[in-house]
């Protein structure tokens, strides 16, 4: 036995030593540090894939090793010794930083950093206590990213790893991680531009953003233009480097002749579409501007504003006519002990929660990026089913028919787009219907 390890142990150094030379001959252009050349030579053999790749991106070319992003110091919470060096699995935010500290800070203050910060959600309680924890691992945390625990061997606990959640939270207390985005090992730019990228969390029933924009024009003309938006330059300025149509990243991230690419997704969007009711968010005239600088580019002023107006109305459609009611009943039968303050366990619970987490934002979402029938069919036509068919009559149930007036006194008839449904279709309404398909079919039906 022992003979026998020494013989693969001489054949090792034998290759490993082959490998040197053939490796220094191949990254000739790099000036590789002597520690980053042992992980190649060993991982050539090891895991041929992740050096290809490494060797085709930018790092590469500058001499940007393994070593460099993977080296640890012993002090490090997530540090462990590997072939008598001190390295690091994860390579955080904090650690690109190094070289690439406007990106770092840019991401660390968005939105997407502060996604794994979802403990206390009403979501996390359904995941956590409603579905279980080991569906939040493979699903929730994927997106959101896991709280990355260090065992006491310095290995990753598998219950928190693998994971390259938006907002991951790091044992280095950074919180994110770049290669949701940019995949190792190649790092690339060009990669992240790409739509498909955000589409892994974007999508959905709750928030269909990939969906929406591959219906939108914008997305049709993408998969139409794909290959002539000279995606591979690094300069990718809209309206200079390329003109045919615009992905997420154009509108969320990139360049505009007078704006730099940021790595903060927040900048450009001045509402919140999240929350039951949405929400302005601080700044929100500034960031508007900013996003319509990004359309200027392809469109006139006019059209943009034109958008917008259209954009808002929906969101206050959904926000006025269902949203706000809908909250408010459901609190008063709280209030009046009629359903649990308790989420989720009352049926009503599920129906106002599909209301404003799918329907409403489905609708919101499909307005924000022109996707007409997320706007409708998706959106406002689910949210009307839902509450006109499935909460009210729920409502009704709980409540008896007493309350129930009541709240329809308080809640919808001060409202007279609900007139339809309280005090029924008018005569008039009922007439035009009728004449209308007698014109176009020549009969008397209604539907
Ligand atoms: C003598 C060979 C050898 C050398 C030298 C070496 N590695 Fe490794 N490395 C391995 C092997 C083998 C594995 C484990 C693969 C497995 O278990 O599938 C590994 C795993 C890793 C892992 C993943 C660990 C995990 O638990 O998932 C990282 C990161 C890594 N190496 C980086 C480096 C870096 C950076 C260097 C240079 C400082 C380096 N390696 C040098 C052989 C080597
Ligand atoms: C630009 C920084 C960077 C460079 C250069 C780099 N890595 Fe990595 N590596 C990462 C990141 C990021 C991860 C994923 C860890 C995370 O999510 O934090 C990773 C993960 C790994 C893993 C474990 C993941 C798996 O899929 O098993 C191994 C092994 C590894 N790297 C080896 C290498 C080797 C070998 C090289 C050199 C050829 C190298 N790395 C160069 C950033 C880098
Ligand atoms: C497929 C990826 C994915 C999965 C799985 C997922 N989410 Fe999300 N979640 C997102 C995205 C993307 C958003 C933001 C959508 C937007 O901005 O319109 C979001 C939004 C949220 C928000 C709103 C945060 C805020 O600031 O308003 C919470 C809370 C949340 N998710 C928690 C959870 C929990 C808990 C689970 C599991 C029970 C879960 N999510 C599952 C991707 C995901
Ligand atoms: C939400 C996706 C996303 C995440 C997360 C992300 N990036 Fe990027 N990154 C991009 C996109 C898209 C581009 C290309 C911008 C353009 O069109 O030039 C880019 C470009 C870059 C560039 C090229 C320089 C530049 O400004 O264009 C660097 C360097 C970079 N990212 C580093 C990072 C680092 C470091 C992190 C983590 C702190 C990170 N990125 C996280 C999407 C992302
Ligand atoms: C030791 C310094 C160093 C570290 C650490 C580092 N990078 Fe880089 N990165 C560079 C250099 C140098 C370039 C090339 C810049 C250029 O060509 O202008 C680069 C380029 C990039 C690019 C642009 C690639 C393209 O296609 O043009 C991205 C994206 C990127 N890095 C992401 C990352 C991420 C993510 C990490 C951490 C996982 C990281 N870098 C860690 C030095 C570093
Ligand atoms: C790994 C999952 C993931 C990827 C990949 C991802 N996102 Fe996100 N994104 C999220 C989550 C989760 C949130 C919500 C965070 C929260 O509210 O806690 C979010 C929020 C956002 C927001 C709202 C920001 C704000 O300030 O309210 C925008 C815009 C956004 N993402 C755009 C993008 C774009 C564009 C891409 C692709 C270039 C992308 N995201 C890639 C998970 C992801
Ligand atoms: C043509 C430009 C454009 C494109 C392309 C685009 N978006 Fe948006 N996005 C917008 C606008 C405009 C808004 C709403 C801005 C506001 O609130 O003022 C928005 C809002 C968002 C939000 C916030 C939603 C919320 O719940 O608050 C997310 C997340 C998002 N986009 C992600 C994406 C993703 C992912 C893609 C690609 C699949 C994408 N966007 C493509 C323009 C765009
Ligand atoms: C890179 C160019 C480009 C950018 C940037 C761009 N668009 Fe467009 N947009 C187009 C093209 C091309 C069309 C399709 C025109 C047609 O229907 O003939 C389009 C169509 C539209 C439509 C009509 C949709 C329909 O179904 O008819 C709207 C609305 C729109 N864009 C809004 C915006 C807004 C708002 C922004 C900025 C947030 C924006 N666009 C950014 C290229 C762009």
């Amino acid at each position: 036995m022992k003979r026998y390890h020494f013989v693969v142990l001489s054949a090792l150094i034998a290759i490993g030593a082959l490998c040197i030379i053939c490796a220094s001959s191949e990254v000739a252009s790099a000036e590789v540090s002597k520690e980053g050349q042992v992980c190649i030579n060993c991982h050539k053999a090891q895991s041929p894939s992740f050096v290809k790749e490494w060797e085709l991106s930018k790092h590469a070319a500058k001499g940007v090793d393994c070593y460099s992003c993977h080296k640890a110091e012993k002090s490090d919470p997530d540090a462990m010794d590997h072939n008598g060096y001190t390295i690091a699995i994860l390579v955080t935010p904090k650690d690109c930083g190094r070289c690439h500290a406007n990106e770092e800070k840019e991401m660390t203050t968005s939105h997407h950093a502060k996604a794994g910060d979802i403990l206390n959600s009403l979501d996390n309680y359904l995941g956590e206590v409603v579905g279980g924890p080991e569906a939040v691992a493979v699903g929730c945390l994927q997106c959101h990213g896991a709280k990355v625990k260090v065992l006491d061997n310095g290995k990753l606990d598998t219950n928190s790893w693998p994971n390259t959640g938006i907002g991951r939270i790091n044992p280095d207390g950074s919180k994110g991680s770049c290669s949701a985005c940019h995949i190792r090992h190649n790092f690339s730019r060009a990669q992240a531009r790409e739509p498909e990228i955000c589409g892994k969390c974007h999508l959905g029933p709750d928030h269909p953003q990939i969906e929406v924009y591959e219906e939108s024009k914008h997305g049709i003309v993408y998969a139409a233009n794909k290959d002539k938006l000279n995606m591979d330059k690094d300069s990718w300025v809209v309206g200079k480097d390329y003109t045919a149509a615009p992905t997420c990243a154009t509108c969320h991230i990139s360049a505009t002749p007078t704006q730099p690419v940021t790595h903060d997704v927040g900048a450009r969007i001045s509402w919140t579409l999240r929350p039951p009711v949405s929400k302005k968010l601080e700044n929100a005239d500034k960031k508007r501007a900013a996003m319509q600088d990004v359309c200027s580019s392809c469109h006139s002023s006019p059209f943009v504003e034109g958008f917008y107006k259209q954009f808002d109305n929906l969101v206050n459609l959904y926000d006025t006519k269902f949203a706000m009611p809908a909250m408010a009943i459901r609190k008063d039968l709280m209030e009046k002990g009629k359903i649990s303050k308790a989420d989720f366990d009352d049926k009503l619970d599920w129906i106002y929660w599909e209301l404003w987490h799918h329907e409403g934002r489905r609708a919101r979402h499909g307005a924000a990026m022109s996707g007409p029938d997320y706007a409708w069919w998706h959106g406002i036509y689910d949210v009307a089913k839902n509450f006109y068919t499935e909460f009210l009559p729920e409502v009704k149930s709980v409540a008896g028919p007493e309350l129930y007036n009541e709240l329809v006194k308080k809640h919808l008839d001060p409202d007279v787009r609900h007139e339809w449904y309280t005090k029924g279709m008018s005569k008039e309404q009922l007439q035009k219907i009728q004449q209308y398909y007698k014109e176009r079919y020549g009969g008397t039906q209604t539907k």
